[in-house]
């Protein structure tokens, strides 16, 4: 195993740990809302700082950027990480949330690590190594036909709710075309899946860098494509994201592809 990977995994490891002690005391947790339908718990920002340190005592130069602490320092190694993807599920014992860590350097992603501390699955990847399940390699799925699709999502919510017309018609149009449409409510996780071929596309708005780079790399490291909605690689910065094996990628951009021109029309308006 690569060492940057060793430390990502350690530190996956330890904070999945750490939510899952948590998991048994949730009555007693202290939860803030940071704003409507975005919570963090002292969950998240314990399995942070055990991650961090993690990373740091193996690389102290690297700089981070996290979801709860945001940057610490700068450079072209970069750690972003996610502690706890899925806290409203977390919050709620709904059993779907993930750990989420990826390397970047000078731009590129290296490394990434996605573990599920509930069924202990860890998906992992180096750039160029393929990507993994608990070691073995994993494939994006080889369906082609949209009907047979099984696709994921996340609904917007916050500064996104602009999108929420596009959004219906864009749901609308995959639970009519496809065998079946699924909001698991932790987007790495989604990522992650679709990666390994349980999930053949995914798409959602509005998303973070945090939620999105370490299942990107996944993604292309088990064959699939990810983008924003118009094809390009702007996704990590506006969080907007298509992905999927190569077909059905392909099949779920084109069919979304009105909604989204009209979705993004209102938003520029809106702003
Ligand atoms: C959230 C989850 C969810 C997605 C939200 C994210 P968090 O992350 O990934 O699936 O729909 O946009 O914010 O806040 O639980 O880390
Ligand atoms: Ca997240
Ligand atoms: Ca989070």
């Amino acid at each position: 195993m690569s060492a940057t990977l060793n430390i990502a995994v350690s530190a996956a490891r330890a904070a999945g740990n750490l939510i899952m002690r948590s998991l048994n005391q949730l009555d007693s947790l202290q939860v803030t809302a940071k704003a409507r339908n975005e919570y963090v718990t002292e969950v998240d920002r314990q399995a942070e700082a055990e991650i961090i340190r993690i990373i740091h005592k193996a690389y102290p130069d690297h700089a981070i950027l996290a979801e709860e602490s945001g940057e610490h320092g700068t450079g072209e190694a970069v750690w972003t990480i996610d502690p706890l993807d899925g806290t409203t599920n977390f919050l709620h014992g709904f059993p779907q949330f993930a750990v989420s860590i990826a390397l970047s350097v000078g731009g590129r992603l290296e490394t990434a690590v996605v573990y599920d501390p509930m069924r202990q699955e860890l998906f992992t990847t180096v750039r160029g190594g393929g990507a993994q399940l608990d070691g073995r390699r994993i494939r994006v799925s080889g369906r082609t036909h949209l009907e047979d699709a099984l696709i994921g999502t996340g609904i917007p919510y916050r500064a996104n709710l602009v999108w929420m017309d596009a959004y219906l018609a864009m749901m609308r149009e995959v639970m009519e075309r496809t065998s079946g449409l699924r909001r698991p409510g932790a987007a790495a996780l989604d990522l992650a899946y679709v990666a390994a071929g349980r999930l053949d596309a995914f798409w959602e708005f509005g998303l973070s860098t945090w939620d999105v780079a370490a299942g990107a790399l996944l993604i292309r490291e088990a064959g699939g494509r990810i983008s924003d909605f118009e094809g390009g690689e702007g996704f990590m910065e506006s969080g907007n994201v298509v992905a999927g094996n190569p077909k059905i990628y392909a099949h779920l951009s084109r069919l979304l592809a009105p909604h989204y021109a009209r979705g993004k029309r209102v938003a520029q308006q809106a702003s």
